[in-house]
């Protein structure tokens, strides 16, 4: 293996990182170009066979653990240093696109690959990282398994999550055939790194390149149960009712209004699931989600208190009960300064055009971030579209990425070295 310091100008292989992209977007491909890859179903663990037969054919070891997060690693020079670790998540939103997870996953395969074909000695080892259940779209919350790993939710919590069909997420887990040994979390760490689409319009509306993520809003998410009285739609007077789907639309208007008095806020009902479900039957319950974020956690307790008086006041009105319960709440992320400046340097030396950006989006670097030095790198998206099947980033991009998380990781892996004294 050739010593660190002799090898110059390593570069990614934009075609090839484009080819894995294609392939994995196969598993689980939608007629409208995007991907339905549900965290922890037989399609995740296809993908999860696709990853690790890749990185197994590089000589890396797969270290699975109980919460099923992957981690292959390539040695460096020194096994006893924690390793450096970039990746992201291979799950996807049921109308999911091509890019949100894969591309911070297969990026930093691509990078991987490099320094395999280069026989690159690196001084720490290197690992790739597949995330569990960063959607949450099939159990709540996001980020769930990053979030044991970094202590935020405790493991059985997380395991005992259901989906709407009331299967738990151990459950999942133990059907795929990926829950690992490994306790989550006891994996140290170097650093994190994560590349991502910005899955907004900043970057592309400015014509940069890179974004250098200094941090991630901060966001909470809340299930509510509307609960008034099944009853015949034909016998029962209007004024007898006690409808809790109109309840429940009365919630969601005000989520709305409320959050519209807030510039930086955002709030959205994605999940709204109306009970006996029968079109001759006034509804009696009503599940919905709520997902709010802003960059200040002080004006999310604000909107949290308003909505909360604008469901008991539209509930007292109804004769309706309201129960709203907070499934997470993540504080406003500040990635590690010398993680962010490594970036920074690594687009700047890579010829890359940059500029700093908060992520309006929850990513698994978030909850890393609590445990390991991390930061994330963002690429432009195609109109800010995500979480859409019409997703786009063109491979130029992409490659733009890759070639900055690799050059990322090699300077981050020289300043380790130079701490270690070598
Ligand atoms: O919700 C999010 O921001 C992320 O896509 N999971
Ligand atoms: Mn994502
Ligand atoms: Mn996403």
């Amino acid at each position: 293996m050739s010593p660190m310091r002799a090898v110059k100008n390593l570069k990614i292989d934009a075609g090839r990182l484009w080819d894995d992209l294609m392939q994995t977007a196969a598993i689980g491909a939608t007629p409208k170009g995007g991907i339905c890859r549900l965290t922890l179903t037989e399609l995740d663990r296809q993908v999860r066979d696709w990853f690790r037969a890749r990185v197994e054919a590089l000589g890396c070891t797969v270290t699975i653990d109980d919460m099923g997060a992957m981690f292959a690693r390539r040695p460096g020079q020194r096994a006893d240093v924690a390793p450096i670790a970039m990746g992201s998540h291979l799950d996807t939103q049921p109308t999911g696109g091509k890019f949100d997870g894969a591309l911070g996953v297969l990026a930093a395969l691509e990078a991987l690959r490099t320094l395999v074909e280069a026989s690159y000695e690196t001084f720490a080892p290197i690992e790739v990282v597949n995330w569990t259940n960063e959607e949450g779209a099939r159990f709540a919350p996001s980020m769930i398994a990053s979030g044991v790993f970094a202590g935020v939710f405790s493991r059985d919590w997380a395991c005992a999550r259901k989906d709407r069909g009331g299967e738990s997420f151990g459950e999942a887990l133990e059907k795929i055939g990926y829950r690992g040994r490994q306790r989550c979390g006891d994996h140290r760490l170097s650093a994190f790194f994560e590349l991502h689409i910005e899955q907004g319009p900043f970057l592309e509306a400015e014509n940069k390149d890179i974004g250098v993520v200094t941090g991630v809003q901060a966001m909470r998410w809340y299930e509510v149960t509307v609960t008034g009285e099944d009853r015949h739609a034909g016998t029962t007077p209007m004024p007898r009712r006690r409808d809790a789907l109109l309840g429940a639309a009365r919630i969601v208007e005000a989520v709305n209004a409320c959050t519209r008095r807030y510039p930086s806020a955002v709030g959205t009902v994605g999940v709204l699931e109306a009970r006996p479900g029968s079109p001759n039957v006034v509804p009696g319950e009503v599940f919905h989600t709520i997902d709010l974020r802003d960059p200040d956690a002080d004006v999310l307790d604000r909107l949290e208190k308003e909505i909360a008086a604008e469901a008991s006041r539209i509930g007292g009105e109804l004769g309706l009960s309201v129960a709203i319960k907070t499934i997470s709440a993540e504080p406003p992320v500040r990635f590690d300064a010398g993680c962010v400046a490594a970036v920074r340097a690594a687009a700047a030396k890579s010829g890359y055009s940059g500029r700093d950006i908060i992520s309006r989006a929850g990513h698994d670097a978030a909850f890393i971030a609590r445990v390991a030095p991390a930061a994330m790198i963002f690429v432009p998206c195609k109109d800010g579209i995500s979480h859409n099947e019409t997703e786009y980033s063109s491979i130029e991009q992409c490659a733009a990425g890759a070639q900055v998380l690799l050059q990322t990781v090699l300077d981050y892996d020289r300043r380790l070295a130079e701490q270690f004294g070598k």
